[in-house]
């Protein structure tokens, strides 16, 4: 039997962090033994809110690679590919356009947020230009042609994508009755539960908080990190008692990345015989040896830049053989001249 397929994209922003390796990238890692999976680099989707902070792009697109391929994404068994090396995605997207009513896009809850941001109505540090393009509101449209350009069965994403993905949906079924055919499936999320994954201060982990440790970061700077995280904020000295479960990032840490030092942790802990510098320093060594094998191989790799680009140019052709075939077929359904 055939597998069925998956696509997913992350959008170009340059360095991971330990909350995408833990949320996206362990899950796509596992999906791609049993599905067919193209992953990819959404660069055009970046240039909705980043046309003019364009200096990096090329950078970030292979610093995400270099995480994903690191952290185990397979390029043998999955398809990785750049965006905007199929352009066949950008042609769909315009014959997508043309049947997706506007309103469609201006309800989109994901895309109102988007707006708020860049008007500066909500906090974020990384909007460049306040300005909301005739690109961004087609962010969803654009979505859905990354998804049916390979007829995908589901979608891996987190639950803010989901009223994006709602849209693919009923844009797959317009096309197919309006063309009176039945080319596309409906794609179906395939939520993954991201627990929230803190950064240093407490805060969601996130590029633009400054509160992130990179899968790119040395021990060294991971550990600096670390020792500056806040703690049981109540608890001053180390003989007072503390409170694991008020100790939102080194607690909750241990929990992931030393699951069999917990008990220990509680018990010294609520009994003042553990300092919170000494908690963190060991914190920091099961941090990284966690992420140890992943940090050679990201440097391995980063060694031989020409090999990055191998992986990101093969896979773009391959993704282009089966994109071409659907094109094809959407360009036979509206009946254009060819
Ligand atoms: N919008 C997604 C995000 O911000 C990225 C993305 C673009 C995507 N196109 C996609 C995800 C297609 C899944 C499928 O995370
Ligand atoms: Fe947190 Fe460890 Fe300090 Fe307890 S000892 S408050 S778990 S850092």
């Amino acid at each position: 039997m055939e597998k069925s397929l998956i696509v997913s994209g992350m959008r170009s922003t340059g360095q991971l962090h330990l909350g995408h390796y833990l949320g996206v990238l362990q899950n796509w890692v596992k999906l791609q033994n049993e599905f067919e999976c193209y992953y990819f680099v959404a660069d055009l989707h970046a240039l909705t809110t980043k046309f003019d902070k364009t200096e990096d792009l090329k950078q970030n697109v292979e610093d995400v690679v270099l995480d994903w391929v690191a952290s185990g994404i397979n390029p043998e068994i999955s398809t990785i590919y750049l965006q905007s090396l199929v352009p066949e995605t950008a042609e769909l997207h315009i014959y997508l356009s043309m049947i997706t009513p506007q309103n469609w896009v201006e309800r989109d809850p994901t895309l109102k947020d988007m707006v708020k941001i860049l008007r500066g109505d909500l906090q974020n540090e990384e909007k460049t230009s306040n300005i909301c393009s005739y690109g961004l509101l087609g962010y969803p449209v654009l979505m859905t042609a990354d998804i049916l350009t390979f007829n995908a069965d589901y979608v891996p994403v987190g639950s803010d994508q989901i009223a994006h993905l709602e849209i693919s949906r009923d844009i797959a079924r317009r096309f197919n009755n309006i063309y009176k055919v039945e080319l596309f499936k409906e794609p179906k999320p395939k939520l993954t539960q991201i627990p929230l994954f803190k950064g240093i201060d407490g805060q969601k982990m996130g590029k633009s908080f400054h509160n992130d440790i990179k899968i790119s970061d040395s021990e060294e700077e991971t550990s600096q990190k670390i020792m500056k995280a806040i703690t049981d904020r109540s608890r001053l000295r180390k003989n007072d008692v503390g409170h694991p479960n008020e100790c939102e990032v080194v607690f909750d840490y241990y929990k992931i990345f030393a699951p069999q030092k917990i008990d220990e942790v509680k018990y010294e802990c609520e009994n003042a015989k553990r300092g919170c510098a000494d908690c963190k320093r060991e914190l920091c060594k099961y941090v990284n040896e966690y992420f140890k094998e992943i940090r050679e191989n990201r440097k391995n790799l980063q060694a031989n830049p020409k090999l990055v680009r191998e992986i990101i140019l093969n896979g773009s052709q391959k993704a282009r053989i089966k994109a071409k075939e659907v094109l094809a077929q959407v360009k036979d359904a509206v009946k254009m001249y060819y």
